[in-house]
């Protein structure tokens, strides 16, 4: 049963990225057209922004796993290490008290503020994430997303050309934090050692992106600090203002990011005196990439 008319609304939101989706309730169950128009101008706009969708958790999960199966979270301090299929981001504890800013949690997302693509520790980095705002402070906080779309075909070819091929370490801990961080297990740190292209190509599309952020730590075949200046100088160009969007959040807004090809950062806000809290939900991807030009199935909850 169709909750939506055909064609949605689609507005953009920024030059190069970003778009509006309105004319859909996604508390309802969706039809397949309506599915594959959000899919269409998903790998179009990289990144939707939805208003007004009153979700709790099971609808969220519902209209996620439209795309793919919900990743697991991975054991944290952010998620009391009982992780599941949804992620808190919050300042506050399970009854709502503002958490203090040592509070191992509150240290763990401290992490989301650097430039990243969420899972690309994983051997198959995430489709994409879904970010559910439930409380928001009246300043501050805004999710930042770059294109890493835009950035790449800002390149020349030649220097496109140079990066094709490359292939880049990523692992769970960022190169800031030393090797002897505790945040995540030795059994963690080894499983969650991953190697990706540095360039990628939307399937659907054909558009190529390089694939970045907090997570890239070393490029195979040079040494570790020409790696490391080469990804910097990468994850500095595709955070450019003109490739930047900032989201300001109102309550129930959704935004649904493509972690391969976009990066985000969380903001600051006053954690002592406003509350914020976001529940987000992630879609795994899927290899090889080539399966993922269609619109994947529908999974069961
Ligand atoms: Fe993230």
């Amino acid at each position: 049963m169709s909750n939506a008319t055909l064609p949605l609304i689609i507005k953009s939101l920024h030059p190069v990225f970003v778009a509006e989706v309105t004319g859909v309730d996604l508390t309802r169950p969706l039809s397949s057209d309506v599915r594959q128009a959000i899919w269409d101008a998903f790998n179009e706009h990289q990144i939707l922004v939805f208003r007004d969708q009153a979700l709790d958790d099971e609808t969220q999960m519902r209209f996620s796993r439209s795309f793919g199966t919900l990743e697991r979270m991975e054991a944290h301090a952010a998620n009391d290490y009982r992780p599941g299929h949804i992620a808190v981001m919050t300042n506050l504890d399970a009854d709502g008290n503002r958490l203090p800013s040592d509070h191992p949690a509150m240290v763990h997302r401290e992490r989301n503020e650097m430039w990243h693509t969420d899972s690309s520790f994983k051997p198959i980095g995430a489709l994409t994430s879904l970010l559910h705002a439930r409380i928001v402070p009246p300043v501050g906080g805004n999710t930042d997303f770059a294109s890493a779309r835009a950035a790449y075909a800002s390149l020349p070819a030649a220097r496109q050309a140079a990066l094709e091929g490359l292939q880049v370490i990523h692992r769970v801990i960022a190169p800031n934090e030393g090797a002897d961080t505790k945040a995540y297990s030795e059994e963690q740190k080894k499983r969650l050692t991953v190697v990706h292209p540095l360039v990628r190509t939307n399937p659907a599309n054909g558009r190529k992106n390089l694939y970045v952020g907090s997570h890239a730590h070393e490029i195979i075949g040079m040494s570790l600090q020409e790696g490391r200046a080469l990804l910097d100088e990468l994850t500095a160009l595709c955070t450019q203002p003109q490739f930047v969007y900032s989201h300001v959040w109102r309550v129930h807004d959704l935004v649904m990011w493509d972690n391969r090809c976009t990066l985000h950062r969380a903001t600051i806000f006053d954690k002592v005196k406003y509350q914020r809290k976001m529940h987000r939900t992630t879609v795994a991807g899927t290899m090889p990439e080539s399966l993922l030009a269609r619109l994947p199935e529908p999974v069961a909850a």
